[in-house]
């Protein structure tokens, strides 16, 4: 496919990786997501999300597991290339053994948290794909952060019992993606 410009082919080509290498992200590139995340659009310019970057092993897999005690959706067919939860079982980390995580924190029983945690998460990931780093966006944190022992650690970070987890994100290098697009759903663009 031809792209006007690389902005363009990342938008195309970004997608989901659950399968980590165990090395750490690049220090400048990590400072560089999260920014990214910071400029993010904000409803009325409140600036709401909190990004809390954890990249302590131990802890990302205490978290990690309980994401995936949480997770009570059952099995259905989200990626044969990128197994989720929902495709396996038996993968007890929700957070895919990713070496960083970003959790995002957003303004508790606000109409717009959810929107602008959001685009928080899409300029993220975007950064990310262009600078060689996967990401996937993870659900649940607004009940994994309710759990007294994950909120307490959030509240050692310095995280406000005002704002309530959003979306936590994975981050590291891809260790194996062999993608190919996605068909898109038709019916899905309208124009008048
Ligand atoms: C709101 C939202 C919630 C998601 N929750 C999870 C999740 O809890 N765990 C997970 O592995 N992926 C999660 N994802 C990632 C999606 O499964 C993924 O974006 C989708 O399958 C499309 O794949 P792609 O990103 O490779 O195009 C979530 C994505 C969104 C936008």
């Amino acid at each position: 496919m031809q792209y006007a410009n690389e902005t363009i082919r990342t938008l195309f080509e970004k997608h989901t990786i659950r399968k980590y290498l165990p090395d750490p992200v690049d220090r400048t590139a990590l400072e560089t997501i999260v920014q990214a995340g910071l400029r993010a659009p904000s409803s009325g310019g409140t600036q709401g999300p909190v990004l809390l970057v954890c990249e302590d092993r131990g802890t990302n897999l205490a978290l990690g597991r309980l994401s995936k005690l949480l997770y009570d959706e059952g099995a259905y067919p989200v990626s044969s290339a990128q197994p989720s939860i929902a495709d396996d079982d038996t993968i007890d980390d929700g957070f895919y053994g990713a070496p960083a995580m970003v959790h995002c924190f957003t303004p508790r029983d606000y109409r717009y948290s959810p929107f602008d945690g959001s685009m928080a998460a899409a300029n993220m990931m975007i950064a990310a794909w262009s600078l060689g780093v996967g990401s996937c966006f993870v659900s649940r944190a607004e009940r994994l952060f309710e759990v007294a022992w994950a909120r307490e650690w959030a509240r050692k970070q310095g995280v406000s019992d005002d704002w309530e987890g959003c979306f936590h994100l994975c981050l590291g290098y891809p260790s194996d993606d062999s993608w190919t697009p996605k068909p898109l759903y038709p019916n899905r663009l309208l124009w008048c």
